[in-house]
C-alpha cells in the first residue's frame, strides 16, 4: 500500500547575494546586494535535506493541477508554485503563461543526423515571448509589495510583456526602448496594453543604466531580469520541459543569451530539479550570442569568466543586441555547473538557420534561430555527439519581427493577374527551375 504522504507546505525564501553570500533582507530598488552591488539570487533554505517522498509528491500534485480550471493551477508557472516564492491567489497576475509545445524538428534533425531534436517554443507564451513566465512572478511580487507602477529596459520583448501583465494587475507602466533599435510588432504591443514609451537616444544598455538612476527617485518597481523574482518565473520552463521529457534529461538544451538571464534561469531551475532528486542527470546549458553582441563568449575565451569584457553591440538580432550583460556572472556560473558551451554566430548562419526552422513549419524571431545556428557549430566541433537528444528553446514568436523577414528572404513574386492560367503558368515556372536546380545540384 502506498503511504499518503502530505501536501508539501509553502515554502519561505530569502535573498542572498552570488558573489559575496550576503543575505539581504530588505532590497533596494535596482535589485543589488547593499555590501558589494552584486545580484541577488532567490534561496530556499528550507529544501535542504528535504525527504525523497517530498519530489515524488510534487511530480504528483503537478500533473493533477493540468486538470483544474483555476488560474492559478492551469498556469504553467503557478502550477510549479511550491518551488516559487509564496504569493496570495490575490496577487498572482496571470494568462495562462508556460503551457509552450515541445516541437520535433525533423528535417533539421535529419540534416544534423541527430535522432532528436526538439524546439521548446516560448513563443506560444500569451504576449509570443519567454519573458511571460518572468514577468508574470516578478508583477504578482510588485503587487504584493503594494507598487502602483512598474517599469523597464527592453529590447522590446520585456516592454510588451510588462505593458501586458501591468494591464492585467491594474498596474501603471513605463517602459524604455532604444529609439530605432526595436522590431515595430514588439513596440506596437507595448503601446497598445497602454504602457507609457520613452524611446532613448542610448541602446539597451544605455536605457537599463538609466532606469538604474530612475527607480532610485522613482517609485517604480524594476522588472528588468535583474529583479531575481524574474529568474523564478523563467526557471519554470525548466520544470515544464522536465515534465514533457518524463523527468529523463535530455542531453543538451541550447538557449539565445542577451542579457543572460534566461540562461541563468533555466539553468537555476535544472540544477534545482536535481537538488531536490526529481531528476538524476542535468542537460550541458548551452548559450548562443550573435558575433556582433558576444560578451559572454569574449568572457569565456578571453578569461574563463572572470571579468566582463563589454562590447558595443550590433546584430539585426535586436532581441539580443546587449554588450554589457547584467546577469553574466549567473551565465558564467551554470556554464560551468552544466558543462554547458559557449559559441557567436554570424548574421548570415542566423537567417539560414531561421530559414531552416521555417521549413520545418516552426516559426521564430531572429534571436530564437541564433539555437539552431549555434547547434550546427557544436555539431561540428563535436561538442554534441551523434545520438545525443537536443532541446532548442525558441523565445519569440514568428511575427514579433517582420522586417526582419522582408528584408532577409522572402522575396515575393510580386501581384499576378487574377486568373487561373496566369496562376499556372507561374507554378510552371517555378517547377521548371526547381527540376533546373536540382540537375545543377547533381553534375
Ligand atoms: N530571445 C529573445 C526573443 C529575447 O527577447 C531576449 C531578450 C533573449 C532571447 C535573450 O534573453 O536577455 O535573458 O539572455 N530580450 C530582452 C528584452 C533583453 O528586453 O526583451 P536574455
Amino acid at each position: 500500500m502506498k503511504t499518503p504522504v502530505a501536501n508539501p507546505p509553502a515554502v519561505s525564501h530569502a535573498l542572498r547575494c552570488i558573489h559575496c553570500g550576503a543575505k539581504e533582507e530588505r532590497p533596494g530598488p535596482a535589485f543589488r546586494c547593499s555590501h558589494c552591488a552584486e545580484l541577488l539570487e532567490v534561496v530556499y533554505p528550507a529544501w535542504s535535506g528535504a525527504p525523497r517522498e517530498f519530489a515524488l509528491r510534487l511530480k504528483e500534485i503537478w500533473k493533477e493541477r493540468k486538470a483544474s480550471p483555476l488560474p492559478e493551477n492551469s498556469s504553467g508557472v503557478w502550477r510549479f508554485r511550491e518551488l516559487l516564492p509564496e504569493v496570495e491567489a490575490r496577487h498572482m497576475a496571470t494568462m495562462g503563461e508556460g503551457n509552450t509545445p515541445l516541437l520535433s524538428l525533423e528535417k533539421c534533425a535529419r540534416s544534423l543526423r541527430l535522432p532528436h531534436l526538439l524546439a521548446k517554443h516560448q513563443g506560444m507564451n500569451p504576449t509570443g515571448s519567454f519573458k511571460d513566465t518572468g514577468v508574470s512572478l516578478a508583477i504578482s511580487m510588485a503587487r504584493s509589495a503594494g507598487f502602483s507602477c512598474v517599469c523597464c529596459a527592453s529590447t522590446g520583448n520585456t516592454s510588451a510583456s510588462v505593458a501586458a501583465y501591468a494591464a492585467r494587475a491594474g498596474l501603471k507602466s513605463v517602459v524604455l526602448l532604444p529609439a530605432g533599435q526595436v522590431a515595430s510588432g514588439k513596440l506596437a504591443q507595448a503601446l497598445e496594453y497602454g504602457a507609457q514609451v520613452l524611446e532613448l537616444r542610448t541602446d539597451f544598455d544605455g536605457c537599463l543604466k538609466i532606469l538604474h538612476e530612475v527607480v532610485r527617485h522613482f517609485p517604480a518597481c524594476l522588472l528588468n531580469s535583474v529583479n531575481p523574482y524574474r529568474l523564478e518565473g523563467q526557471k519554470t520552463m525548466a520544470f515544464e520541459l522536465m515534465e514533457q521529457v518524463d523527468w529523463r534529461a535530455p542531453d543538451h538544451v541550447i538557449v539565445p543569451g542577451g542579457n543572460l538571464a534566461n540562461g541563468s534561469a533555466l539553468g537555476k531551475g535544472f540544477l534545482e530539479l536535481r537538488e531536490l532528486g526529481l531528476i538524476d542527470a542535468l542537460p550541458k546549458l548551452s548559450i548562443i550570442q550573435a558575433a556582433g553582441a558576444n560578451p559572454l563568449v569574449r568572457t569565456m575565451r578571453e578569461n574563463d569568466g572572470r571579468e566582463l569584457v563589454r562590447v558595443n553591440p550590433e546584430t539585426k538580432a535586436t532581441a539580443i543586441r546587449i554588450g554589457n550583460p547584467a546577469s553574466w556572472r549567473k551565465a558564467v556560473a551554470v556554464l560551468k555547473s552544466t558543462g554547458g558551451a559557449c559559441e557567436d554566430v554570424s548574421e548570415d548562419e542566423i537567417a539560414k538557420a531561421k530559414a531552416e526552422l521555417g521549413a520545418d513549419g516552426v516559426g521564430c524571431e531572429p534571436a530564437s534561430a541564433a539555437t539552431l545556428a549555434g547547434l550546427k557549430k557544436l555539431v561540428r566541433s563535436g561538442f554534441v555527439k551523434p545520438g545525443e537528444t537536443v532541446v532548442l528553446v525558441l523565445t519569440g514568436h514568428i511575427l514579433k519581427d517582420l522586417d526582419y523577414m522582408r528584408e532577409s528572404q522572402n522575396v515575393s513574386l510580386g501581384p499576378i493577374e487574377a486568373e487561373a492560367v496566369e496562376v499556372i503558368k507561374v507554378l510552371e515556372r517555378t517547377e521548371q527551375l526547381g527540376t533546373l536546380e536540382k540537375s545543377h545540384a547533381k553534375n
